[in-house]
């Protein structure tokens, strides 16, 4: 499986960020694909990258105060603790099936916590603007290609402006992105801790697993299935899974085990006696799907971008093979990090070609991202060694400083 074999397939392409926590002038290598897998040491800002992901996807939907306390964090965490400025500003690249190139910025405000200055813009150049929050003014382009004045004052929202916009008979590109951004999940802190609680609702399985049990509760019959499929090829002893309502409508997950050599019969496991590992793989399987629509009204499931960080935890070297597959088949996009070098080596050399990225901090402590099989050294050494045998025998700290170097030398 590689990126070309997945036509079709809404794709994040270009990230740029300035002042979100340590995240200053920041950018990811251009032309991102279906999978990117940051890796670098500790502290080169690959959780606070998941995190940016996280707070773009939640300014879709609003409701950025519940995000903060969700998090335990104040407005100003929010914002680099070296700059005194209050405005994050972030520059989006997308390519959609029907859209095309669609590019989304916007100037979020960290104290009235909503974007300021927002726009959208269509087309290789990016020359047409198909949604403006601009200079107190503000308008959407319909389906038929007329703009249509939305009165500033008459807005209150929290997020972007297109947590508020009923997408129905605006621009296509307008109902795929808020598509797309609203469904940009990091899992940055799935924890099994988190995982066996019992949880109410869910959209999703929460940026800590949290949320796992009510998620599995709401999928639709045929995907509760093919999620069985996939967990028991990964574990064979799985016979069955089910969620039930408790009072209060809290939601309990328990699993049926098969050990008939020592029971005779299956074992019933409630969520919070699972073993952490097969936790984390149910909750990132179900976040990744199979890619069927989840509601006839959403666009499915390859219209989502999800992130989980250090995707190895927990998780046994036997299943990791599995996973990898799992992830690079996802008819979705995909970003992880890892410190694992077994992930790397079951990526193909030509989607790690693409895929590694090497997130640093340069000696004046910004961050800063590079194609890890683009640098001299771990591009040559690939030619003898696999991925991760490659990440093994490299010095980050060198490799950051090559980057620098080769950063250096561009005009
Ligand atoms: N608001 C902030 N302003 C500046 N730096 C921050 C802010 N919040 C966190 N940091 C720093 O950014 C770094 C983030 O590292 P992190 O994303 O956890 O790295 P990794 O996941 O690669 O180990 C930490 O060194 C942390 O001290
Ligand atoms: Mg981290």
């Amino acid at each position: 499986m590689n990126f070309t074999s997945l036509p079709g397939l809404p794709l994040l392409r270009n990230f740029y960020i300035d002042n979100f926590k340590s995240l200053v002038d920041f950018s990811l290598p251009e032309d991102l694909g279906q999978l990117t897998c940051l890796i670098g040491l500790n502290g080169s800002g690959k959780s606070t990258l998941l995190q940016a992901f996280d707070f773009l996807g939640h300014l879709a939907i609003g409701r950025i105060d519940e995000w903060l306390r969700r998090r335990e964090w104040q407005n100003s965490d929010l914002t680099s603790r070296f700059l005194k400025k209050q405005v994050i500003h972030f520059r989006l690249g997308f390519e959609f099936p029907q859209s095309g190139t669609v590019e989304w910025t916007g100037d979020f405000n960290v104290t009235q916590l909503r974007c300021t200055r927002e726009t959208i813009r269509v087309g290789d150049k990016k020359d047409k603007v198909v949604l403006g929050l601009l200079r107190n003014e503000s308008f959407a382009t319909n389906a038929r290609g007329e703009s249509v004045e939305i009165p500033f004052s008459s807005l209150t929202f929290h997020g972007s402006v297109l947590s508020l916009l009923n997408t129905k008979g605006t621009h296509p590109a307008i109902c795929d992105l808020k598509e797309f951004a609203s469904h940009l999940r990091s899992l940055d802190m799935l924890s099994p801790h988190l995982m066996h609680k019992r949880a109410k609702d869910a959209d999703d399985v929460g940026y800590g697993g949290e949320r796992l049990s009510a998620y599995l509760h709401g999928l639709p019959k045929e995907e509760k299935v093919r999620l069985l499929t996939t967990l028991q090829g990964f574990y064979g002893q799985v016979q069955d899974w089910h969620t039930t309502t408790l009072q209060a409508g809290w939601k309990d997950l328990r699993l049926r085990e098969a050990y008939p050599d020592a029971y005779g019969s299956s074992l019933v496991t409630m969520a919070h006696q699972l073993n952490d590992g097969m936790l984390r793989v149910l909750a990132i399987l179900a976040q990744t799907g199979s890619g069927q629509p989840l509601s006839t009204s959403g666009k499915g499931q390859h219209y989502r971008c999800s992130l989980f960080d250090e995707i190895e935890n927990g998780i046994n070297p036997a299943i990791v093979e599995k996973l990898i597959s799992h992830l690079l088949a996802a008819p979705q996009q995909i970003i992880i990090t890892t410190h694992s070098p077994m992930i790397l080596n079951y990526l193909p050399d030509e989607v790690a070609c693409r895929a590694v990225v090497l997130c640093y901090r340069t000696r004046e402590g910004k961050i800063r991202t590079r194609r890890f099989f683009e640098l001299d050294e771990p591009k040559r050494k690939l030619q003898l060694l696999g991925p991760g045998e490659v990440f093994v025998d490299t010095d980050l700290a060198e490799a950051a400083a090559e980057a620098e170097r080769q950063q250096g030398l561009q005009p």
